[in-house]
């Protein structure tokens, strides 16, 4: 089976009210723990790739390692840059057949983020890809390269729901990733904090206002960072800090309701995974083989997996929709 398109996943995904999960791949046992958990529950798929992860494992890997999965697997499998920096690198993987690509100009001021997504936007339009662009700022680390270099933003730019309609309507983006208090990472907040569920509404309110219809939001730094992965981590030898918070997963539920058709995870399966391997060498230290502790990390992963696209997304059941 080839490649899905994201254009028809997100197309659905709108249609049948359920959001798709977008998860970060950068290695071989985060991409079977995804795509095995989805297959098992039957539920659409994006798989996302960052700049970090093509540094990591290197971009032909990743590929063969995606064109595995899709062979392996019934469901439907997008492939997604994550948090591309500049046109030379959108346009590289729209050339290795990325179906979509994001172009995070969200850093920059409002019409040169136009320009460079717009330039995106006609390239990808004309090589049968679709693009994401992003309008605002997250609270916290920008894009891929974190706090080292992509700075930092302590109260976050919240996205302004007349502006994401300019923003949209002058570059033509497939799909808009929002700051709603959404955060990266796995310090997002101190104590509980909700996403600004209002706003959310009112941006999807003004884009169908304006004649976008029922447009797809896109909600990035959507882990939740669960307090049961962080125990397991501390319980073995971890120092996470007691202060991890993420975004509650019924705010994700809510968002997907209004109208996000797209939710990144990355840090849940991080933490999912480094608690299996924790565990793992905490309960016989004096394990070397690395199928010792990367399976039982991979089996937490699919566990993860498994729940949000279930319970958080609910777009378990709808692969063939
Ligand atoms: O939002 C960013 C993703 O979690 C990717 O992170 O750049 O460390 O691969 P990365
Ligand atoms: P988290 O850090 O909340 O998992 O966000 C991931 C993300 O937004 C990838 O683009
Ligand atoms: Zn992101």
């Amino acid at each position: 089976m080839p490649l899905t398109h994201t254009r028809d996943l997100f197309a659905k995904a709108l249609k049948g009210k359920y959001a798709l999960g977008a998860f970060n791949v950068n290695n071989m046992e985060l991409l079977q723990a995804i795509a095995e958990a989805c297959e098992e529950k039957k539920a659409p798929l994006i798989l996302q790739i960052s700049k970090g992860a093509r540094k990591y494992a290197n971009p032909v890997y990743l590929k063969k390692l995606i064109e595995a999965a899709v062979s392996l697997t019934t469901i439907p499998i997008a492939v997604h840059l994550d948090h591309g920096d500049s046109y030379e690198l959108c346009k590289e993987c729209i050339d290795e057949g990325f179906t979509s690509v994001m172009i995070d100009g969200s850093h920059l001021p409002f019409e040169e983020n136009i320009e460079l997504s717009k330039k995106v936007v006609d390239y990808a339009h004309q090589h049968d890809s679709v693009v994401e662009g992003e309008l605002g700022q997250l609270v916290g680390a920008q894009h891929d390269e974190g706090e080292d270099t992509g700075g930092y933003s302590k109260s976050g730019v919240y996205t302004h729901p007349d502006e994401a309609v300019k923003f949209v309507q002058a570059t033509g983006v497939d799909s808009l990733a929002i700051a709603i208090g959404n955060s990266h990472g796995a310090y997002k907040f101190k104590g509980e904090q909700h996403l600004d569920l209002e706003r959310l509404k009112a941006i999807k309110k003004a884009l169908m206002d304006n004649g976008l219809g029922d447009y797809p939001l896109v909600l990035h730094g959507a882990s939740s960072v669960p307090k049961h992965l962080v125990k397991i981590i501390n319980d073995n030898g971890g120092n996470l800090g007691e202060d991890t918070a993420g975004v509650p997963e019924s705010d994700i539920e809510v968002a997907r309701r209004v109208g996000c058709a797209k939710v990144n995870i990355d840090t849940d399966l991080r933490l999912a995974f480094t608690g299996g391997i924790r565990k793992a060498f905490q309960s016989d230290p004096k394990v070397f083989d690395p199928r010792k502790y990367l399976d039982p990390a991979r089996e937490a992963v699919k566990e993860l997996v498994r729940h949000k696209v279930e319970n958080v997304l609910c777009c378990a059941g709808h692969a063939f929709d």
